[in-house]
């Protein structure tokens, strides 16, 4: 078995590649295509509020408590929290709660990652350039709706991750660096213009005036969750991506970078489609196709605009495919290690299986009545955001807080960030992020209220 854990490791070749790598994983559809679309479903202010707390009081501590547990454990996830619990059964199932998180999500994650595809593809053709925001509903609902394309494009994705999982991942870090700051600029400079044309002061007043009296116990939750899903945490990405991580490197601050890179370009996200919807009473014809159906309109009005859109499409379909990345590998490694295979074996046995999920999702969009009446991908999506995710991020705050011990926690960081941060992080890992997670669990299903 030690032979195939070393297989499966590599080392980040630089400090800023390991972060660019996890802001890689952070930044994906959940920044561009899901806060924009939930926080608009959940009436904005309030919603982005707690989402905001969130990131800083729970997300921010895991983070840091899960690339120090990847970096001490030095393993794939399970056998991680095997290792680390001394073969305590529950730790045992957290890890298993890992791998089924990352398998749920990144089995519809890949259908709506190959909607950027088509929306690339058309784009560049300048299927949109004579669309009218009126047409452009109709025809997101027509794509979703068919199901061989779907299949189609969810298979080329799953398909393409598959290949970069099995064959490494270093010409992936390379393309990093450059790849990501352009999708950066381009969310900057669209939602500048978005602004130019359509003004701001809506969009503003939408995100920043909170009515706290319009929060559900479901939309705490989902604002709860959706900051363990945007920052890739709960179910071991950073755990692995922390397993290659030099010893040495300031593990806080690197949290620190990752959460407010990704906080950042949601939030730009938010200013490319608000102006647009505020400022032309665009009526969505699904809220989640916001990021679909708003831009390829606009793109239209720039002069070559189908270059531009298509140049954006692409770079969201890239930033999705460093998160699809960061979720295949927890299970490859993990099935590398368990059954011990070879890498290739394992990646192709894990990209079949959960290609196969789904195929659920990719036809539940109006496809085939069946799956679209069971909605699944919404559903799963909601599962593992809202459920999965926060209770794996909570049981990985308690085992980081309790299980290490306080020589373990202080070697992973730097002498400075042991003296001087040490203590507030622990204390926040231990009490604050589980028992806050907790509480909104409680809360929402409905244990105050009775
Ligand atoms: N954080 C990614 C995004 O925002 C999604 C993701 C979730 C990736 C969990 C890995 C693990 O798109």
């Amino acid at each position: 078995m030690s032979s195939t854990i070393k297989e499966s490791k590599g080392e980040w070749g630089s400090k800023i590649g390991f972060i660019l790598a996890c802001v890689g994983s952070a930044v994906g559809l959940g920044n561009i295509w899901k806060f924009p679309y939930i926080t608009y479903e959940n009436g904005g202010g309030a919603f982005v509020l707690v989402y905001l707390v969130a990131i800083v009081v729970v997300g921010l501590p895991i983070i840091v408590a899960e690339m120090m547990i990847g970096r001490h454990g030095n393993q794939n996830v399970y056998t991680t929290f095997r290792d680390l619990s001394k073969n305590n059964k529950f730790w045992k199932l957290l890890g298993v709660l890992c791998l089924f998180s990352a398998f749920v999500i990144l089995s519809y994650y890949s259908v709506v990652a190959g909607w950027t595809l088509d929306y690339f593809w058309q784009s560049l053709r300048g299927e949109f350039a004579s669309m009218s925001i009126e047409q452009s509903g109709p025809r997101f609902g027509a794509f979703v709706g068919n199901g061989w394309k779907q299949i189609f494009y969810h298979s080329s994705f799953m398909g393409i991750t598959g290949l970069i999982v099995w064959k490494g991942t270093k010409g992936i870090e390379k393309a990093v660096t450059i790849l990501l700051p352009m999708l950066g600029f381009f969310v900057f400079l669209i939602a500048c213009l978005s602004i130019y044309k359509y003004g701001s002061s809506e969009t503003v007043n939408f995100l920043f005036s909170s009515d706290l009296s319009k929060l559900t116990p479901r939309s705490i939750l989902e604002a709860v969750g959706h900051s363990f899903f945007t920052l890739s945490l709960g179910m071991g990405a950073m755990v692995i991506y922390g397993s290659y991580l030099k010893k040495g490197e300031r593990l806080i601050s690197a949290g620190i970078w990752i959460a407010t890179l990704d906080t950042l370009i949601a939030l730009m996200a938010c200013f490319m489609m608000y102006p647009i919807i505020f400022g032309t009473k665009m009526a969505l014809s699904s809220s989640s196709s916001m990021l679909f159906t708003t831009l390829s309109v606009h793109f239209n009005a720039l002069p070559g605009g189908n270059i531009v859109g298509a140049i954006f499409y692409l770079l969201v379909a890239f930033a999705a495919l460093t998160s699809t990345i960061s979720l295949l590998e927890p299970v490859v490694s993990f099935a590398m290690d368990t059954f011990n295979i070879s890498r290739n074996k394992s990646t192709l046995f894990s990209t079949v299986i959960i290609w196969l999920l789904g195929v659920a999702s990719a036809l539940s969009n109006g496809a085939v009545k069946f799956f679209t009446d069971l909605d699944v991908l919404t559903r799963l999506d909601y599962l593992a955001s809202n459920w999965t995710l926060p209770v794996g991020g909570m049981l990985i705050s308690i085992f980081c807080g309790f299980v290490l011990s306080a020589d373990e926690k202080r070697s992973e960081l730097s002498s400075f960030e042991a003296r001087v941060i040490y203590p507030t992080w622990n204390f926040l890992i231990r009490y604050v992020s589980p028992i806050l997670v907790f509480i909104v669990i409680l809360n929402m299903i409905g244990v105050f209220s009775k």
